[in-house]
């Protein structure tokens, strides 16, 4: 039976003292719960010591005002109402009250949860929204316009299967076999009802008809808008080569093709992964934990060198070599005949199972036939709004001014695309709020987390600091001097201040 975890650290209702704050923080508890206090100016917080994204360590994170980071992922808590007001937390964490009595400081009881303390819908708000797409930007919007007290209707039209998902976990812990399915859903299935929001799966959004202000369905019963969210996403682009249609050949975007992915993989001795990016490498970790023998095949020479520089890319390449994946690099997949993948330089692989992750492209179709403007991306300005005033767009397919860079930027990360869902939805309302957070993406190989905060497309110089090899290590991308950006391994507080500098540095 496992063993019951006892809270650490001080009990906080029997009080503890101003000068055994560390870095204005003191770890304790109240009863069963894990409590953090956290001074910010004057004042002092008690709250849960958790995030309420993947549980991350609160203690470890950054205060800025009044809020609190975590250390993971970069979610923001407001610590006077607990609200996540930044995603990938959506869930607000616990508030205790706490009393000073003379130089001692008791953590009393647990608050009920106090109203966000953000603006609201406007008065003059639309009556009726409708997002197209069921996944990052999608839910986030949803959720965010029902926070900010919009009581008009909300249309989420969904082709997937499922209800929205924690898509990352589909190439880490749920496809290793570390995770239930039950941890995948974003909000349980009666959220949906009971929130107001008419979530239509399985539903093709064929096109959009602007001078009526209808999107139009498959089945033809149209759905009109005040105002629409576009957040259509990305799909993998699909190999062209002879045997790409055989039933284990796969790609990897929805919980479906994780299940069929699973599903071969159960009887597999060996996969073959077909190319060397973030999801094609996880997928090969993932497949590694489930015993099966991976073989990852890719162009080019070096791995992630055009994304994290030669030096992580050499780590990472080494990294997975310890866990037993063998590369073929500089080498493609010409053919998949039944069981044997036939590599361009004549080698042949035998594959049971083949996952190809050889890139995504935006799902740009709906805007583009509709004559919203497209530049390699939905053009959107910094409110996310599109060339056609009551459409907004979202998460992969959103092509933004980065007030950062100083370029219009496109990326593929989940956090970016929450944080973009939320502060369309504000806008949808009306609320004018400028999307100006500095992207943020993290990615998970065995037990070595990556994060990276910023942009950069090009550079002159990476500066490293510690050991990339000991698995601690920060690096900092730089264009003419400018920085760009940061990746880390387990500098965790570290990547926060820098987000922090990158924030105050336009
Ligand atoms: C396996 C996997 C792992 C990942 N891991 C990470 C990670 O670790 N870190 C990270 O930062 N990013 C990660 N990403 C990227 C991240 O998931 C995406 O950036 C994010 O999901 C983008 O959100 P989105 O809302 O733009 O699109 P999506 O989440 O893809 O949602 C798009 C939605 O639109 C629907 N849709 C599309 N077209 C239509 C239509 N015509 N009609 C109706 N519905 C439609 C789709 O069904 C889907 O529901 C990962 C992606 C994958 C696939
Ligand atoms: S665990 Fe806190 S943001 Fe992910």
């Amino acid at each position: 039976m496992a063993q019951e975890q006892k809270p650490t650290g001080p009990d906080l209702t029997k009080g503890v003292a101003a000068e055994d704050f560390r870095d204005g923080k003191i770890l304790g508890h109240v009863g069963e719960d894990e409590v953090l206090l956290v001074q910010a100016g004057h004042e002092i917080f008690a709250v849960s010591a958790h995030c309420t994204h993947y549980h991350g360590p609160l203690a470890e994170g950054v205060v800025v005002g009044e809020s609190l980071r975590c250390p993971w992922h970069h979610a923001c808590f407001d610590l006077r109402t607990g609200e996540a007001t930044r995603a990938p937390a959506l869930v607000p964490i616990q508030c205790w009250t706490v009393e000073r009595r003379g130089t001692r400081i008791f953590v009393k009881q647990k608050r009920e949860q106090p109203k966000p303390r953000s603006k609201k819908a406007r008065p003059d708000a639309p009556t009726s929204i409708v997002i197209v797409g069921g996944g990052a930007a999608g839910f986030a919007a949803a959720e965010m316009l029902r926070r900010r007290d919009y009581g008009g209707s909300i249309v989420m039209l969904s082709n997937d299967s499922a209800p929205p998902v924690d898509r990352p976990n589909l190439s880490k812990d749920y496809l290793a076999g570390n995770a239930p399915e039950d941890w995948l859903p974003l909000r349980p299935d009666d959220f949906y009802a009971a929130n107001g929001i008419d979530l239509r799966l399985n539903t093709e959004v064929t096109g959009i008809d602007l001078r009526a202000r209808e999107v139009i369905l498959v089945s033809q019963k149209n759905v009109p808008y005040d105002r629409l969210l576009l957040a259509t996403g990305a799909e993998p682009v699909r190999l062209s080569i002879p045997g790409a249609d055989l039933p284990h050949v796969h790609t990897l975007r929805s919980l479906v093709d994780c299940r069929a992915i699973i599903s071969d993989a159960k009887s597999a001795r060996r996969a073959v992964v077909i190319g060397a990016s973030f999801i094609g490498l996880e997928v090969a970790a993932a497949l590694r934990a489930r015993e099966i023998e991976v073989h990852v095949v890719a162009p080019e020479a070096r791995l992630m060198e055009r994304v994290l520089g030669p030096q992580l890319g050499d780590f990472m390449r080494a990294l997975h070599q310890e866990h037993g994946v063998i590369f073929h690099l500089q080498d493609t997949v010409a053919a998949i005949d039944g069981n044997r993948a036939l590599l361009k330089s004549g080698d042949a692989l035998e594959a049971n199972l083949v996952v190809a992750g050889i890139g995504v492209r935006p799902r740009l179709a709906l805007a583009e036939q509709a004559g919203i403007k497209i530049d390699r991306g939905v053009a959107v300005d910094s409110y996310l709004q599109t060339s056609v005033r009551d459409v907004f767009a979202a998460g992969d397919i959103a092509r933004w001014p980065d007030a950062h860079s100083g370029d219009s930027i496109r990326v593929e990360h989940w956090v970016v695309a929450e944080r973009q869902g939320q502060t369309a939805a504000c806008n949808m309302l009306g609320l004018n709020e400028r999307f100006d957070a500095v992207p943020f993406f993290w990615s998970q190989h065995y037990d070595v987390p990556i994060n990276y905060v910023g942009h950069a497309e090009h550079w002159d110089q990476i500066s490293i600091e510690g050991s990339i090899e000991q698995r601690d290590c920060l690096l900092r991308y730089k264009r003419a001097g400018k920085l760009l950006a940061v990746a880390s391994i387990f500098r965790d507080a570290e990547n926060l201040q820098e987000e922090l500098a990158l924030e105050q540095a336009h």
